[in-house]
């Protein structure tokens, strides 16, 4: 007899693993903030110091940005119901894409709802399907999803390897268009993007350039200008993309570049024209961010002596923090479980952090993902490495086979782009393997 139709929400029923890490008391993620004060927040009414955020610069909870919010929302009320395209223009999202495009030194800016639809309106609104796409293999999902969503090819290559970009920019047809893309600095791994060797060979083969400054902007450069001008690259890089979820403290992204490129976005891109406009608190909250980024300087060299302070730290402990640069810091724990354990023990010790699990990481080297801020005090991170040191001991996290021989299952990492070296790699739009085998990590491994 035939069974009919599949029910869509038969996998919703089966699915447990979240219920299963409850049980067990130590599920990682959701975790409600009563009260968020920066370096610290308040969570069951005791008080964790916060080591989970990307909140680099301590500007989130600000007086300043939440009047500057306040004064926005009083003036142009708390949405824009509607696109930018239509009638969600307001004079502030202007001023704010003015203010950005100069601090970056860039003909014009156009700001999306999220960093997310930014990657994604962009990758999809430039691309045709007979460009390639070459993506480094740590890129943010969101630009991952992008491609896969835009017409072009998906070219993956080896992470921060100008030879494996080179090898791959070799076999393309001559006529085809290629955009080689690259986080400035990588979400998990805290490394910074080798601009210096990736450009040239990008530049030698005629590819545009498309840094993701996410995680660099208001910690690398001039004022917090990013990567791109870490390196002094600015004239090689043709698109820049930003968010606003990060040392900004508040939402959004955006996309800078040459004038005619971001004119053609404001116009073609689904991902702006058919979503709401930005709310007038945030683009209030933002502007002043940007402003106070700039004045105050001492967030910067604060967040870069506490990132000394920290690579340094977990290192004489002992802790494997891989090659970390920035203020991103992954602890290497070994086991998921592991991961979780540790991360809940943190968290009844007073420290707030989670962990991050394959494919965001290798399979079997999963870390806690911390990630430090201007605004932490000595004594707050001597407690963390307190605690770390305390709990490390305590459940023998340097006896985990991780620490015997990091980095042993190379050929699994991130999103499973394929490793190979061969034609493989050259796929059609859509060939990126989701994972399967990992209980709870398709959801929340970025
Ligand atoms: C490298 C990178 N790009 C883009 C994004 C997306 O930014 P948003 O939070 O603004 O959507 C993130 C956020 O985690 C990120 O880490």
């Amino acid at each position: 007899m035939a069974k009919g139709p599949k029910d869509l929400f038969q996998k919703c029923r089966d699915y447990r693993d979240s219920d299963d890490a409850r049980a067990q008391g130590f599920y990682p993620y959701f975790r409600a903030i009563e009260e968020p004060h920066g370096n610290y927040v308040i969570c069951n009414g005791e008080r964790k110091i916060m080591i989970g955020s990307n909140n680099y610069l301590g500007l989130a909870q600000d007086e300043r940005v939440v009047e500057a919010a306040c004064e926005a929302t009083r003036r142009y009320g708390v949405g824009c119901t509607g696109s930018r395209l239509l009638n969600g223009t307001i004079k502030l999202h202007v001023e704010l894409e003015e203010a950005l495009a100069a601090f970056l030194e860039q003909e014009a800016c156009i700001l999306y709802s999220t960093g997310f639809f930014a990657n994604q309106g962009a990758l999809i609104a430039l691309t045709e399907d007979d460009d390639a796409i070459l993506c480094d293999r740590e890129n943010h999902a969101s630009i991952i999803d992008g491609c896969q969503f835009a017409p072009a090819k998906l070219i993956p290559f080896r992470h921060n390897s100008a030879s494996s970009l080179e090898m791959r920019l070799k076999r393309l047809p001559d006529e085809a268009g290629r955009l080689v893309i690259m986080d400035g600095v990588f979400s998990m791994s805290g490394d910074i993007a080798d601009l210096p060797e990736i450009i040239p060979v990008a530049k030698r083969h005629g590819a545009t350039v498309y840094v993701d400054e996410a995680h660099s902007l208001g910690v690398l450069g001039r004022q917090g200008r990013g990567t791109v001008d870490h390196f002094g690259v600015k004239d090689s890089v043709d698109i820049v993309m930003g968010t606003f979820s990060k040392s900004l403290g508040s939402m959004g992204g955006f996309i800078a570049g040459d004038g005619r490129m971001v004119e053609y976005l404001k116009h073609r891109s689904r991902c702006l024209i058919f979503t709401a406009a930005l709310p007038p608190s945030v683009a209030g909250a933002v502007k002043k961010s940007l402003e106070l980024m700039q004045e105050e300087t001492w967030r910067i060299d604060q967040l870069w002596k506490n990132t000394r302070k920290m690579h340094e730290g977990f290192r004489s402990i002992g802790f494997n923090i891989g090659e970390t640069k920035t203020p991103i810091v992954p602890i290497l724990i070994g086991s998921e479980a592991k991961a979780f354990i540790f991360t809940q023990r943190l968290f009844e010790e007073g420290v707030f952090a989670t962990p991050a699990i394959y494919p965001a990481v290798r399979y079997g080297e999963a870390i806690v993902r911390t990630s430090f801020m201007a605004t932490h005090t000595d004594e707050d991170l001597d407690r963390v490495l307190e605690i770390f040191e305390k709990l490390a001991r305590e459940l023998g996290t340097f006896d985990d086979p991780a620490y015997a021989n990091p980095g042993r299952r190379k050929n699994i990492f991130d999103f499973r782009l394929s490793d190979a070296s061969g034609e493989g790699d050259v796929r059609a739009n859509g060939g990126v393997v989701a994972p399967e085998e990992s209980g709870l990590c398709a959801a929340v491994s970025r």
